[in-house]
């Protein structure tokens, strides 16, 4: 398959790897030095493009793979309040889009587990559910996109959790949040070179469960990101990665 690399930063360099190990070509790589190369002629040269950027670039940057007709993986977080209206542009116009939070195989599990544990959860309502969420501290936005969607796994399978709110912080000092009973707290902490860790925590007076995953390095987020591309290639339609796990069946 011929990709096309949008975002040639941490994730972009180990995608570009796990990629040529898969026998997969790279058409075209384009960051802030080589942005005058992307042109739609460019873009078509490849069978997919996988977008890795920041939340400033990732709407104009899924506008040209939409006007060069290529189908595109995007694995920047950041901009998901723009969601429904890049899902409409996509399904009007006949064009092809897969996004994640996080492409790991193991968090996808995670989320799938997290809503099955939040269901349990729900007959049992004194215990309270929080998220936590640690990065490196060179990370752009916050809550983590993967703390939003274990969020909304735990809101849409309870009945106490109506919306999320997040606090930040930068060291681990254990300062009580104020948040409403409705509430979802997700904490987000930012310590250096940390690649990612997210926490679910059900605590009541006698005892607490946690539910964790920790990523050792990003090799897993690129893995994943190139298996999407290769899922997304030959279809049309919006999809989130979960339409590629399908722990369902
Ligand atoms: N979905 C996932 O599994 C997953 C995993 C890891 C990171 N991420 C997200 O991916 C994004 C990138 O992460 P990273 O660690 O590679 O960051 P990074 O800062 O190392 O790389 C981003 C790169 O994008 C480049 N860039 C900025 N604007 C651009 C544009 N208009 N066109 C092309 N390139 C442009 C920057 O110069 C930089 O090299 C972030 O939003 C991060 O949260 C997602």
């Amino acid at each position: 398959m011929k990709i096309a690399l949008l975002g040639y930063g941490k994730m972009g360099k180990i995608i570009e790897k796990i990629a040529l190990s898969r026998k997969h070509e790279i058409v075209l790589t384009i960051d802030h030095e080589t942005l005058h190369d992307l042109t739609p002629e460019n873009l078509q040269k490849a069978d997919v493009v996988i977008e890795f950027t920041t939340p400033a670039s990732v709407l104009s940057n899924i506008e040209h793979c939409f006007n060069a007709n290529v189908p595109v993986v995007i694995g920047t977080t950041g901009w998901y309040e723009k969601l429904p209206e890049v899902k409409q542009q996509c399904i009007d116009g006949n064009k092809s889009l897969l996004w994640a939070s996080n492409f790991s195989v193991g968090v996808n599990v995670f989320f799938h587990v997290n809503k099955l544990l939040a269901k349990v959860m729900n007959k049992y309502p004194y215990y309270e559910v929080q998220v936590e969420e640690i990065h490196h501290t060179q990370k752009m936005d916050s809550p983590s996109g993967t703390a939003i969607t274990i969020a909304e796994g735990i809101i849409n399978n309870t009945d106490t959790k109506n919306e999320w709110v997040n606090v930040l912080t930068t060291d681990d000092k254990d300062d009580d949040a104020n948040v409403a009973p409705n509430q979802l707290l997700i904490e987000s902490l930012r310590i250096d070179s940390v690649p990612g860790t997210h926490t679910v925590i059900y605590d009541s007076e006698v005892d607490s469960i946690e539910f964790k995953h920790t990523a050792h390095n990003r090799n897993g987020f690129a893995l994943g990101a190139v298996l999407a591309a290769e899922w997304l290639h030959d279809k049309k339609g919006f999809y989130s990665v979960e339409a590629m796990f399908d722990f369902n069946s």
